[in-house]
């Protein structure tokens, strides 16, 4: 036996699952009760949906400003002149690394401006040519504001706190801008410690071709994917975060429109959908820690 895949729902299928897990944000914002329901579908799938947190206006704000930002890379790219909107920054190209390792780019002082770009090993799951942004709300008090209204940390936090039952804070804001990337990750999940990251749309997902965000609900808990897919892993000398063993299950493309925010616990199986060569998918994340005494 080698590795499973889940079957992708589509359609009508989707769309009842989908909307299982969805609630409105101005339900949840002014009612306890539908707060206290969001957080329990959170807590029993590992995931839900929140329609209209961002409003179109916020948007297209912060459209305009990662639009200024791209301009600027591409300046830099084409004539190694840097712009001031992105000189005090930690940039990160193939070239040169300013700064490596997860835990030094969530710690960083600065915005750090990934590139990601194919392995020198030819290994598979580099997102090439995604742009990932660390801390992007360090990169001008206009971000820094804009970013704010779009994550409405408070009420998240609130959230997860009651799915959890645990106190959480909020560690580190990503920009996430995808184009054309095909070259995604397979199903994991970011270890088995408690993790949530929200996802706020800045752009229509709507087909496959965008790169939806994709989850197999439930696999956060000790299901028996989790227990297959570490006997399969360990026998097979895989890392166990890689989720090789998802056969038997269902996974689903968050699709959503820009605006919308999804709620992830990290230690169930996700992954990115690779793009068609025209995708385009922008996405705000905030990521979700237990808090520190
Ligand atoms: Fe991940």
């Amino acid at each position: 036996m080698g590795p499973t895949l889940p079957t992708l729902l589509t359609g009508h299928a989707l769309e009842g699952e989908l909307h299982r897990i969805t609630f409105r944000y101005t339900d949840i914002s002014q009612s306890r009760r539908s707060l206290a329901q969001a957080a329990w579908a959170l807590s029993r799938n590992g995931i839900i949906r929140l329609t209209g947190v961002v409003s179109p206006n916020l948007v297209l704000t912060l459209n305009h400003e990662i639009n200024e930002l791209l301009k600027s890379l591409k300046i830099y790219q084409t004539s190694g002149i840097l712009p001031d909107n992105i000189a005090n920054t930690y940039l990160n190209t193939q070239e040169k690394l300013m700064l490596a390792g997860y835990k030094k780019l969530v710690n960083a002082d600065k915005a750090v401006i990934n590139t990601r770009f194919s392995r020198p090993d030819g290994r598979s799951g580099s997102d090439a040519g995604m742009i990932d942004i660390f801390h992007p709300e360090k990169l001008s008090s206009e971000l820094d504001k804009t970013i704010q209204n779009c994550t409405q940390i408070t009420l998240i936090r609130k959230l997860i706190s009651l799915s959890t039952l645990k106190k959480v804070q909020a560690k580190c804001h990503n920009l996430y801008i995808n184009e054309g990337v095909q070259d995604t990750r397979g199903f994991h999940c970011d270890g088995r410690a408690l993790k949530f990251k929200s996802f706020v749309f800045l752009t229509d997902v709507k087909e496959l071709e965008d790169g939806p965000y994709c989850y197999v609900k439930g696999t956060h808990r000790n299901s028996s994917a989790w227990d297959h897919t570490c006997k399969f892993n360990s026998m097979n000398n895989i890392d166990p975060c890689e989720f090789t063993q998802l056969g038997k299950n269902n996974a689903l493309a968050m699709l959503a429109t820009a605006g919308d925010m999804v709620i992830s616990s990290q230690s169930g199986a996700h992954r990115g959908h690779p793009q068609g060569p025209d995708g385009h998918r922008r996405v705000l994340v905030t990521m979700y820690s237990p808090k520190k005494h």
